[in-house]
């Protein structure tokens, strides 16, 4: 490697000076040795001493991601791509558009350089089927879809390939954590591998049974409760209509997350939950008329009433269509 070799004294003066004559390599770090320094340049500089010696690289992580597939996607494609990236410990999954396919190697290899996980996947399919999973194809970095994620001080391990998990429900987990009281007794009905129960218990002294239908989930959940070290918080693999037969007890908060079918689960949750118990309700909807209604009707035949005491929408799901919120508080008529 060029280098200028200069008196150590020197050294910083004579840096500044290359760096403004935009002289020196900015891609290998400067090497200081007994008393002299060793600058790199990408031309002769006149006036100074040159030397051949070995310098170590810098590590040239390039600023953005647009720097990367610069040439390559519109500036539009690209902002498109960057914001459809989940992280998920590990694991990076973004949605690729039909008229970009052919360039997958070239977006993957881009995302793994940019974000130095260890595997990146493209979105293959929507969520679907009863466990809301989705079809994933790899196209960079190791076919590794076990992963641990952090979230507000909770560690969750899972499968990416073989549970639902949205690294976007984050802040929507810490509200409703943020929302509990010590104490209570809460139902998580559709669970997951529990990032919800295992927030929630992080932060407060309650007790907490999470189901779930899925048993690689529970697998999962099962280990994030040891992997947290929480106590209190129970993993059941059970389909949430035909474990509510066996509880002997009611919950002072039951969390419905399960927006496409929740509505279907509110009776039995309506038999579950205490008097003046709350239940986060979700669903997918353009706002909250259909959700507040739902809540109401199946209220109603329990002989209870509803008291809305919060509305979020927590994430958009397509145009005009959004995963919304609703909190509702439970009241017994009689
Ligand atoms: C949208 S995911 C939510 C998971 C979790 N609450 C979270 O925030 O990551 C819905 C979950 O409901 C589970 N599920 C679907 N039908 C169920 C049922 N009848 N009983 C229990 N769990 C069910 C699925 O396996 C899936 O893990």
């Amino acid at each position: 490697m060029k280098c200028v070799k200069v008196p150590l004294k020197k050294l910083n003066d004579v840096r500044k000076e290359l760096m403004e004559k935009e002289l020196m390599r900015m891609d290998y770090r400067i090497k200081a040795e007994r008393d002299y320094g060793y600058i790199p340049i990408n031309e002769d500089v006149e006036g100074y001493e040159i030397v051949d010696i070995d310098l170590e690289p810098l590590n040239t992580r390039p600023h953005n991601f647009a720097e990367l597939l610069e040439g390559e996607l519109s500036n539009e494609e690209i902002e498109d791509l960057r914001t459809s990236f989940d992280t998920i410990g590990d694991v990076v999954i973004l949605e690729i558009p039909d008229q970009l396919e052919s360039k997958k190697k070239i977006i993957g290899k881009a995302t793994l350089d940019f974000t130095k996980r260890k595997a990146i996947y493209m979105k293959k399919s929507a969520v679907h089927g009863t466990i809301r999973i989705r079809d994933l194809e790899l196209i960079a970095g190791e076919d590794e879809p076990i992963t641990i994620h952090k979230e507000h001080g909770a560690r969750l391990k899972l499968n990416v390939k073989e549970v639902y998990f949205s690294p976007r429900l984050a802040t929507e987990r810490k509200r409703v954590s943020d929302s509990v009281n010590d104490g209570e007794n809460i139902l998580d009905m559709f669970c997951g591998i529990g990032p919800f129960p295992i927030v929630i218990a992080k932060n407060n002294d309650v007790n907490i049974t999470g189901v779930d239908i899925n048993d690689n989930a529970i697998k999962y959940f099962t280990e994030n409760i040891r992997l947290n070290k929480v106590k209190n918080v129970e993993a059941i693999c059970a389909d949430a209509r035909e474990i509510s037969k066996s509880f002997k007890s009611k919950f002072d908060r039951i969390i419905m997350n399960l927006p496409g079918l929740a509505y279907d689960f509110l009776d039995v949750a309506m038999q579950l939950i205490e008097d003046d118990g709350i239940i986060n309700y979700y669903e997918f909807s353009n706002g909250y008329e259909q959700g507040a209604k739902r809540l109401i009707d199946a209220a109603l035949k329990e002989n209870k009433n509803v008291e809305i005491i919060n509305t979020r929408k927590v994430k958009s799901t397509s145009p005009g269509e959004w995963h919304v919120a609703i909190d509702a508080k439970i009241k017994s008529n009689d």
